[in-house]
């Protein structure tokens, strides 16, 4: 994704986490081990668990790991999920939220052809707690939208645009209303694409994207919008493709980046054995991505579509019968 040159070792942190989060872990290291890639995972306690164990739900040896090492990978945390993971957001400035929504075979996806990338802004807009306050009168929040952070979102969105072949980027916005917020926005979106002649741009409000998503999903490549907007527009694109257990997403920052299924630890079916690692492997496939072991990525994908596709080794939610680990063996079956 962004780091040009392929060197053969790597650092991972890994930091499973708590309830499925260590099963699909497991999983997806069981398959990332056979890519031919030499990577040192130095594992880091997060989470309820290492709440318990060590008083701390983020100790400051786990933040070291991951600032440390080549990329994270993040299982999932329980009931300090908000603590652990917003935290290690902040500390490690990771300003841009990645959610791809892409439909598989075999899933619950509404669309055969859905494949496009929604790319928020993690660090500022509607979501800074310091400015959100009671009043005497009830309560209220400030929208921050800086130049620089924005510009920072868009160019990112346009230069994932390019790398990955992508020809359109869409910017979303409510500038009609927000006219000095989301119309600096809008403005900054348009000189940032400037630099970018060879890509297509359109701009939308979030009112009429939230209805296009399920009109004309087919149309989109790359979305780039504000904190609260693509919060909301990644989870309508996980309704899309339908099941948490297959959405993978990424936190890019400039000291690091962090990969992690959007699902949490699923309290209902940790330790059966139940969970669909699919979305921590999508995940790894993201982190390959960004090392820039494309060809890994590309062979780790085509397996998990032949699995899907075969539909003869899928986990519950799937509707089919196979273990974390049944899939996990299946994916390195294909690949
Ligand atoms: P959840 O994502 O853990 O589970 C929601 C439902 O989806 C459950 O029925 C679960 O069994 C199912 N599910 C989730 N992932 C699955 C998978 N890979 N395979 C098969 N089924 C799957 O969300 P929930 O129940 O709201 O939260 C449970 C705990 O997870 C809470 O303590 C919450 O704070 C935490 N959480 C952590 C997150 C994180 O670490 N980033 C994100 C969301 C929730
Ligand atoms: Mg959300």
């Amino acid at each position: 994704m962004n780091t040009s040159k392929t060197k053969n070792n790597y650092q991972i942190a890994i930091v499973p986490g708590d309830g499925i989060g260590k099963e699909v872990m497991e999983a997806t290291i069981f398959v990332l081990d056979s890519l031919g890639i030499d990577f040192d995972y130095v594992y880091g306690e997060a989470g309820d668990e290492c709440l318990e164990k060590t008083g701390t739900a983020l100790p400051k040896e786990t933040l070291d790991i991951i600032r440390k090492a080549d990329a994270c990978l993040f299982g999932a945390a329980g009931e300090t999920a908000a603590d652990v993971i917003v935290k290690i957001r902040q500390e490690m400035k990771m300003f841009a939220n990645l959610r791809p929504v892409k439909a598989y075979p075999n899933t619950n996806s509404l669309f055969d052809n859905i494949d496009f990338m929604i790319v928020r802004e993690n660090t500022e807009g509607m979501y800074i707690a310091d400015e959100e306050k009671y009043t005497d009168e009830g309560a209220v929040a400030r929208r921050i939208i800086t130049r620089e952070a924005e510009e920072r979102i868009i160019d990112y969105a346009f230069n994932y645009a390019l790398k990955n072949n992508k020809s359109k980027v869409t910017a979303v916005h409510k500038a009609n209303v927000l006219k000095k917020t989301d119309g600096l926005f809008k403005e900054i979106f348009y000189e940032v694409a400037e630099k970018y002649p060879d890509i297509a741009t359109e701009d939308f409000y979030v009112d009429a994207t939230a209805m296009y998503l399920i009109t004309q999903p087919e149309n989109f490549e790359v979305i780039v919008t504000t904190n609260l907007f693509g919060d909301i527009l990644s989870d309508e694109g996980a309704g899309l493709v339908g099941g948490l257990g297959l959405i993978p997403s990424a936190n890019i920052g400039e000291d690091g980046a962090l990969f992690e299924p959007v699902h949490g630890s699923a309290p209902d079916i940790a330790g059966e054995g139940k969970a669909n690692p699919i979305a921590m492997m999508l995940s790894s496939i993201m982190m390959l991505r960004y090392i820039g072991e494309d060809e890994a990525a590309d062979k780790f994908d085509a397996a998990i579509l032949k699995v899907l596709n075969d539909g003869n080794v899928l986990t519950g939610d799937l509707g089919g019968s196979a273990t974390t680990m049944e899939l996990a063996q299946a994916v390195k079956n294909n690949l």
